[in-house]
């Protein structure tokens, strides 16, 4: 067992990651200016913009390792400017205070979007389906910030070697146990409106990943951290698309610019490949939509 701090432990992902983190045995504390009843964790209120309170935080509790999530999550929650600063300045705030306090291993949360897809002045993929050797062109102030916090690791790679195990994950669309009983979704939809109007979940490559799943993927990373390439950046998502239907069809029908790509995908397999995160450390996305919607969505007939 060891000690793991996640950052924003509280949030969409958070509750997740700390569940299973908790569930594979170890001690985790909530770093985060919210608190959230019922979590199974330490929970400590920092604001980690503030790199004093930052510091003595992890001077505290002294953790082995710590999971980064805190930041602002959402594309277009506040302007471009400031989310890359508040997003980049997060990051340099956790890591300076890892490293002091002797934290081993980090692992930072991404995000697919540093991808590109959907840029006003047009996106089509090199190759599909997407993995983490496609190029990166981010077009907005989050993917940005996203593709900043991935070279501030590269970065701390380069400077402190093996004095510290580094890694970056991608998560897809991220779905928390709840809303597959119809709680909004983070764009404010269902996701069973999501199936419905494929528009919605165009915008992200119909991706997603439960986010018990994420919450598996960072404890097999806290387990395999050593046995990896220092700095290995994983998606994470589920092997299946968003959508009803071949994704290969979805795409021709609702991503024009990816249509010329589609024969390259089989079946309902998923626009990102999580590949990686199976082959080095063995976790695969187990929770797929057709089944959780089915076991929460009330049957038609039930309601007549
Ligand atoms: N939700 C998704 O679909 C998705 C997809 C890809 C990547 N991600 C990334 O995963 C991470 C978690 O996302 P989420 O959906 O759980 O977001 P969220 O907004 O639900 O949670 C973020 C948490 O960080 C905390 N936080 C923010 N600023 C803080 C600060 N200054 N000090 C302390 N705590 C602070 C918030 O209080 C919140 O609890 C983010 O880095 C996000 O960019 C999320």
């Amino acid at each position: 067992m060891s000690r793991i701090v996640v950052t924003g432990g509280a949030g969409r992902l958070g509750r997740s990651v700390v569940a299973a983190l908790a569930t594979a045995g170890h001690e985790v504390v909530s770093f985060d200016r919210e608190k959230l009843e019922g979590l199974a964790a330490e929970q400590i209120s920092v604001d980690l913009l503030d790199g004093e309170q930052t510091r003595e935080a992890f001077d505290r509790i002294r953790p082995a390792a710590v999971v980064h999530l805190a930041a602002i999550a959402v594309p277009g929650a506040l302007p471009d400017p400031d989310i890359f600063r508040i997003n980049t300045q997060l990051v340099w705030s956790v890591l300076a205070a890892a490293l002091e306090s002797g934290t081993e291993a980090m692992l930072v949360a991404s995000s697919p979007t540093v991808i590109g897809y959907g840029s006003p002045g047009g996106w089509s993929p090199a190759s599909l389906p997407l993995d983490e050797e496609h190029p990166v062109a981010p077009w907005n102030g989050y993917a940005a910030s996203k593709l900043a916090m991935e070279e501030i690791v590269q970065m701390a790679v380069r400077q402190h070697g093996d004095r510290m195990r580094f890694g970056v994950f991608r998560p897809c669309y991220v779905i928390a146990p709840e809303e597959w009983g119809g709680a909004p979704t983070q764009q404010g939809h269902t996701v069973a409106e999501r199936i419905s109007d494929p528009a919605l979940s165009a915008v992200a490559l119909f991706n997603y990943v439960d986010a018990r799943d994420a919450g598996e993927f960072v404890a097999a990373w806290i387990a395999g951290a050593r046995d990896v390439p220092n700095g290995s950046t994983f998606f994470v998502g589920a092997p299946d698309a968003l959508a009803d239907g071949d994704t290969a069809d979805v795409v021709r029908a609702h991503l024009p610019s990816l249509a010329p790509f589609a024969d390259q995908l089989t079946g309902t397999e998923s626009v990102f490949s999580s590949d990686r995160a199976e082959r080095l450390l063995g976790w695969r996305a187990t929770r797929l939509w057709r089944e959780q919607l089915s076991r929460t969505t009330v049957p038609q007939e039930a309601t007549r």
